[in-house]
């Protein structure tokens, strides 16, 4: 990858395809280790309060096994943060969560919750985790997000994507005007800046040309495409994607 631009590969459903079956495999832990290899920067792995796909102990051997960074993505419980205390991830993004919900469907409300936040997260800075807000891309939510200390904000990109996919141009190039003025609110106030949620082909060139922007954080497109063409040749294409839009 670009020195300037990561790519953090999200295992999550790999763990959805062996929980629908109630078996071993597949293995997230496995992908992961491919991914590795096949040049992720990171690897991404969102523990969810129902368990619904990655599991403790996925944490325990992929915090074991992987090389590079491991993005522990958990919602601000005080399970969460007590698991996150005892791995120690590299990063540590905070997402907000709904059990209803198919996916993360929106950002964290840093602002409503500020001070709790801020309490929240103190520890796991002490800890030496590199702690990240998933918020949508608004100014009130990325001053408060500064305030409350945290190292990385990560953009949440679905409102664009689905726009581009559902053939509403208008609407993905409004957002994209967005993502694009926050990425630098962003980064003047000294955050870094990542991005992610629902990337595709299709739609991540133009995140990755955000000059602001440092890492992507990518999961369902490219273990679906890895149904195709291969989790390796998935994540290469991303990258050559990536490299092209950054230069
Ligand atoms: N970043 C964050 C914070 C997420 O919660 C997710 C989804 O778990 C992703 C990135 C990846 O999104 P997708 O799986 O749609 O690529």
């Amino acid at each position: 990858m670009t020195a300037d631009l990561r790519l953090g590969v999200n295992i999550d459903h790999v763990a959805t395809v062996r929980n629908a079956r109630g078996t071993a495999f597949p293995d997230p832990v496995r992908a992961a280790l491919l991914a590795e290899r096949a040049g992720a920067d990171g690897i991404t792995a969102h523990l969810r309060e129902d368990r619904r796909h990655i599991r403790d102990e996925d944490i325990t051997r992929l915090k074991a096994a992987l090389t590079v960074p491991l993005n522990f993505e958990m919602a601000a419980t005080a399970e969460m943060q007590a698991i996150a205390l005892r791995h120690v991830p590299h990063a540590v993004c905070i997402v907000p969560e709904r059990r209803e919900e198919r996916t993360t469907e929106g950002g964290l409300d840093v602002a409503r919750t500020e001070n709790a936040l801020a309490q929240f997260i103190a520890p796991l800075r002490e800890a030496g985790c590199r702690v990240s807000i998933f918020i949508a891309a608004d100014a009130t939510q990325i001053r408060a997000a500064h305030r409350i200390g945290a190292a990385v904000v990560e953009l949440h990109t679905g409102a664009y994507c689905d726009a581009h996919h559902e053939g509403r141009p208008q609407e993905r190039d409004a957002e994209l005007a967005r993502l694009s003025g926050m990425a630098a609110l962003a980064h003047d106030l000294g955050l870094e800046v990542h991005a992610g949620h629902g990337l595709t082909y299709e739609t991540v060139q133009p995140i990755a040309a955000l000059p602001q922007v440092r890492e992507l954080n990518i999961g369902h497109f490219l273990i679906g495409e890895a149904i195709f063409a291969g989790l390796a040749e998935a994540i290469a294409q991303m990258r050559r994607l990536m490299v092209e839009a950054r230069s």
